[in-house]
């Protein structure tokens, strides 16, 4: 049973200025675990979650990676450095801290030209709750959910990123919400020459989460 490895949230590092794990990450860590099965036969060489928060997806994929015997590259990025050092301190908690490289930038920035077509896994649960757009310009805090008009700024800034990024097996595994309009965002993806679908949806409270899996489109002959 691989969602026996993955971390434990009582052990993720709190600060107020950090998001807690909460119903989006556990919903984004449930659709890791089960595409984990599939890394015995394919395994990621170069993971990348951006905003990384309390690190307890970083902390996860780590450990999933570690019980199945998979030495691979993990990088983890976020805007606020509180959310990187609780990142550090949960890493630390399961004794992984020497399996990730945190990056204190903005989305990618700095990292993107040496990450061209090579990740194999990137993950990111971003600032999805609509909100007026200059809230988007706040730190700490507010920025683990502040995310504009529908959402979509600091998801909008991202998608074009991504077909560039992924290397020819990669996979994007996003947290969208209704208001994001998860349809648009699969359309766009395949605009850029990806495939999309949702593999898990889940409503918590107010909130009908949808995970977006994107790959590379398979050419059937
Ligand atoms: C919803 S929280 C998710 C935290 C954690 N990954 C989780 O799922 O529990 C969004 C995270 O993205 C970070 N973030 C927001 N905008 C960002 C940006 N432009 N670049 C990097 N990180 C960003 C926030 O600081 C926050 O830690």
């Amino acid at each position: 049973m691989l969602q026996a490895h993955i971390a434990d949230v009582r052990q993720t590092h709190g600060d107020r200025d950090v998001y807690d794990p909460s119903d989006d990450s556990f919903a984004l860590v449930d659709a890791l675990v089960k595409a984990a099965e599939e890394w015995r036969s394919k395994p990621p060489r170069i993971c990348v979650e951006v905003g990384s928060g309390s690190g307890y997806i970083t902390c996860s994929v780590a450990l999933l990676l570690q019980h199945l015997g998979i030495t691979a590259h993990c990088i983890s990025t976020d805007i606020n450095p509180a959310a990187l050092h609780s990142t550090e301190c949960t890493l630390q908690a399961h004794n992984v801290a020497d399996k990730v490289d945190l990056v204190h930038t903005d989305l990618l920035e700095g990292l993107r030209p040496r990450l061209r077509k090579a990740v194999d896994l990137l993950v990111f649960n971003p600032p999805y709750v609509p909100t007026p757009d200059e809230e988007v310009l706040r730190t700490g805090i507010a920025q683990a959910w502040a995310g504009g008009n529908r959402g979509r700024v600091v998801i909008d800034r991202f998608l074009p990123m991504v077909e560039d990024l992924l290397s020819p097996d990669g996979q994007l595994f996003l947290v969208t919400v209704a208001e994001n309009d998860p349809e648009e965002i699969i359309g766009i993806m395949q605009q850029s020459g990806l495939s999309g679908e949702v593999v898990l949806r889940r409503r918590a409270d107010e909130e009908h989460l949808s995970i977006i899996r994107c790959s590379r489109k398979v050419d059937r002959q």
